[in-house]
């Protein structure tokens, strides 16, 4: 069953999926290089609205790391970082280098998802109230990468789709599989550029749903 469900409040859209998490430590809202993340400790957005760990999603025995909205009972899933690699039967660990990349590593030190950054001078990520994880250089404040550059399913207020000229992505959404295996499924809801642009929800290469013409700035 596929699942992604757009639910139009106001001028954004929200979609959330049950998982279940087990929480064992919080280590503040920002990591460093000589920080890790281990499964069972989290990060946690300063106000306290997200939060970011290890979770199995329905009833995958597969770990996967995510950002979870921590205001609903069930602390439904905003944005997966290993989507479509899961951490199978193996405890995972979030890593900074030194030079900025972010990396996903299985227990025996296998990279199986990173942010693909480097060079960084002094780098740091941080979780934001906004739900959004953003890399940046401590000193210069430079913005090296950030979940929201990279959809889930879910869109939250402060996002944006289409083509980013900064960063060259094009920013869509695409459902889970199932509710317990958040891979790329068969509807994906993107902005169409072909003639006036519009976003597009499609199932394959169906078109099943039209917002009308977009006025090019952004849902927020
Ligand atoms: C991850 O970081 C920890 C310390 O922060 C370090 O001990 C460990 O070796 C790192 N793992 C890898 C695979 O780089
Ligand atoms: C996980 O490992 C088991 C046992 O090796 C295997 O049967 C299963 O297909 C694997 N699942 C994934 C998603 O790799
Ligand atoms: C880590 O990932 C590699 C590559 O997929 C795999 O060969 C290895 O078995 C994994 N380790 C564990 C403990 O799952």
């Amino acid at each position: 069953m596929d699942t992604l469900w757009l639910f139009p409040q106001n001028k954004f859209m929200v979609l959330f999926l049950s998982f279940n998490l087990f929480i064992v430590s919080i280590v503040g809202d920002t990591m460093t290089p000589t920080k890790s993340i281990v499964d069972g400790q989290i990060l946690i957005s300063s106000d306290g609205t997200f939060e970011l760990g290890f979770f199995s999603p329905g009833d995958s025995n597969n770990r996967y790391l995510g950002i979870h909205y921590r205001g609903t009972p069930d602390k439904t899933v905003a944005w997966v970082a290993n989507r479509i690699s899961p951490l199978n039967g193996s405890m995972g660990v979030l890593n900074l280098t030194g030079d900025g990349n972010l990396v996903l590593l299985n227990s025996t030190g296998y990279i199986i998802w990173s942010t693909g950054t480097t060079n960084a001078i002094n780098p740091v990520a941080q979780l934001l109230d906004s739900g959004n994880l953003v890399l940046i250089e401590r000193t210069t404040k430079k913005l090296l990468w950030q979940s929201f550059d990279h959809p889930g399913n879910t869109l939250l207020p402060g996002m944006k789709l289409g083509w980013d000229l900064r960063t060259n992505l094009n920013r869509y959404l695409t459902s889970w599989k199932s509710s317990s295996d958040p891979s790329p499924g068969d509807y994906y809801y993107k902005l169409h550029t072909d003639a006036v642009p519009e976003l597009v929800l499609w199932r394959g290469f169906v078109p099943i749903y039209r917002t009308g013409p977009w006025n090019g700035g952004g849902l927020v």
